[in-house]
């Protein structure tokens, strides 16, 4: 089954205009210098989204959201809704991503509405999922992520182009790694309850990996069966790790 390589750079709560016009310029001169078989995906703060529009424009790399709200629009300060994003230009959005659910409270169930309300305003969610520390060493890492899949089902819609991504909370950020094996047992899982959920429809669902990639690692985790690409926090705040990533995708067709 075919699945194109996405690598997805979320810079979190940083990048001021000044930063994120230069980082984003050096990724596009990268990307556009390359033949890069693979997509190419950048969510950078809010804030900086429109400036990210006008500097991706015409190239290969298109723009996410790092979260939206549930709500199409309306009284709700401080949100911002899928259409504003396409709005924007974003093709993806970003979804319950472990810090959101850790510092927001974002359980299963917010997480599976604002999975559909991205469906719903014509954007791809990247619906995050992993287990933390504590749970991997009581042995329920398959449970957790098998819950945090399960609630996601109801709310899918037929054919969906959906994006998965695995990263477990101990490894995001701390310079810990998950091994290749535990990655590609988790992965190998999701990609199991994909297809007795969703049939053929689960094959084409691309399940990415994000925690700790670095131009070191990348292609040990890349080269891994169910890995369809990767979800980058810090390695893709500097041009330079953030290609060298993109360098380590290999050619999967
Ligand atoms: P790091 O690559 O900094 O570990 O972050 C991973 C992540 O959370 C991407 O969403």
């Amino acid at each position: 089954m075919a699945r194109r390589m996405l690598i997805v750079g979320n810079w979190k709560m940083n990048g001021l205009l000044e930063t994120a016009r230069e980082l984003a310029d050096g990724i596009v001169a990268g990307v556009s210098a390359r033949a890069v078989g693979c997509e190419v995906v950048l969510a950078p703060p809010a804030t900086a989204l429109h400036l990210l529009q006008q500097r991706l424009g015409g190239s290969a790399v298109k723009l996410a959201g790092q979260d939206l709200s549930e709500h199409e629009c309306g009284a709700h300060t401080g949100e911002i809704g899928g259409i504003m994003l396409r709005n924007v230009g974003c093709w993806y959005v970003i979804v319950g991503h472990s810090e959101r659910r850790a510092d927001c409270g974002e359980d299963n169930d917010r997480v599976a509405r604002k999975m559909a309300a991205a469906f719903r305003d014509g954007l791809q969610p990247i619906v995050c999922v992993g287990e933390t520390l504590e749970e991997r060493d009581q042995g329920r890492a398959l449970e957790v992520v098998g819950a945090q899949l399960a609630v996601l089902y109801p709310r899918l819609p037929k054919r969906p182009s959906l994006v998965v991504a695995y990263e477990p909370v101990w490894a995001i950020g701390t310079g810990r790694n998950a091994s290749p094996e535990q990655i590609q047992e988790v992965h190998g899982f999701i990609r199991q309850d994909l297809c007795a959920r969703l049939g053929e429809d689960g094959r084409k669902i691309r399940i990415v990996y994000g925690g700790s990639v670095k131009p070191g690692n990348a292609q040990a985790i890349f080269a891994l069966e169910d890995v369809d690409g990767g979800l980058i926090g810090g390695a893709s705040l500097k041009s330079a790790d953030f290609l060298a990533i993109i360098d380590a995708v290999p050619e999967k067709f």
